[in-house]
């Protein structure tokens, strides 16, 4: 399947995987991006820069495909060494790169000038503006549906993302809740130019996570996700567990005047025992709703391949019917 973001790009399919912090290692990028779609690492879950640019060229060995690097911008924690990540990631030879949280203005003239496509992540149509504003080459646009920070709009991607659509000249995926064939043709009609996921590529076989996690997502129904950090204006959409109800009990308690040292316990440093050692109720970690649509562990040959090779067949007969 050809769009603006499999040219743009350098892909077979228009299939991306979002950045997860604790998932997005040379494993995970590297097998998305053999199935044809783009794998991302994200470089901020590697410690230093000097980890990163490991991280790179391990994934440049495991595949021969185009794959990206997430940096996300995120408030309230340390800063990180930005300027560090950012010579590791050209250093590196790496041509794409995804940018979440706050706007990438301040790294985009270095990115650029070493020839590196941008598409950053937004969850509002005036966010995808700025983006398409400073230069970026595309936006994923992150549907309230979505797991890890949906913003504090509130809107479906069902509204979103043909509103980015009426605004946008520069090409979108469409993000948050995306998970099958159906969804993808969807995505397609609404205006995008193809799909980011995240949760469902934590369902695979080449994940590099504890299988209880990829346990609990076939698990979960769509019920099963619950918003916190909302008092603090950083909400993220987790799975409920013990520790997520927990910590909603102490944000209702407190309210307005939450604060990151109230909820640090359920979130500070969690990823690394959810994740690796398989402990569910360690704390709370990012998971979309797309769970309900969860009900099996493939390779990501077999989702992304599968999803693509459905979609076309939709495309060529249940929608082909209703042109008349
Ligand atoms: C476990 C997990 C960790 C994530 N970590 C990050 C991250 O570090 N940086 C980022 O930009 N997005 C992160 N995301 C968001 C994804 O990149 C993607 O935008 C989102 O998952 C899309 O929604 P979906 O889960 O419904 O597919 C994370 C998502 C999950 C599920």
């Amino acid at each position: 399947m050809k769009t603006k973001i499999t040219e743009m790009f350098g892909i077979e399919h228009p299939v991306i995987q979002g950045g997860m912090h604790y998932v997005g290692f040379a494993e995970m990028a590297a097998a998305v991006s053999n199935a044809g779609g783009l794998g991302i690492i994200t470089g901020l879950t590697q410690k230093t820069p000097e980890d990163l640019a490991k991280e790179i060229e391990k994934c440049k060995g495991m595949t021969d495909k185009p794959f990206g690097v997430n940096l996300t911008f995120l408030p309230g924690f340390a800063a990180p060494d930005y300027p560090g990540y950012i010579k590791a990631i050209i250093d590196g030879g790496v041509k794409i790169v995804e940018t979440a949280g706050r706007s990438p203005e301040a790294y985009l003239p270095a990115l650029k000038e070493a020839g590196i496509k941008v598409i950053h992540k937004c969850t509002s149509v005036r966010h995808s503006l700025k983006a398409e504003r400073i230069g970026c080459d595309a936006v994923s646009v992150d549907g309230f549906e979505c797991g890890g920070h949906p913003g504090e709009d509130d809107i479906p991607n069902m509204i979103l993302l043909p509103r980015a659509a009426e605004e946008l000249k520069i090409p979108f995926v469409a993000s948050g809740g995306m998970g099958n064939a159906q969804q993808l043709v969807a995505a397609l009609a609404l205006g995008a130019d193809g799909i980011n996921m995240g949760t469902r590529f934590i369902a695979t076989k080449e994940a590099p996570v504890h299988q209880n996690v990829k346990q609990a997502l076939i698990d979960a129904s769509e019920l099963d996700t619950r918003l916190v950090m909302r008092p603090l204006r950083n909400t993220e959409r987790v799975l409920t567990n013990a520790a997520v109800e927990k910590m909603l009990e102490v944000e209702k308690a407190k309210g307005d005047a939450t604060t990151i040292e109230d909820v640090a316990e359920f979130v500070g440093g969690v990823y690394p025992q959810i994740m690796q050692e398989g402990t569910m109720e360690a704390g709370a970690w990012s998971c979309g709703m797309v769970a309900g649509l969860i009900h099996d562990i493939p390779t990501c040959e077999e989702l992304v391949g599968g999803i693509v090779r459905e979609a076309e067949e939709i495309i060529k007969g249940r929608m082909q019917q209703f042109a008349s």
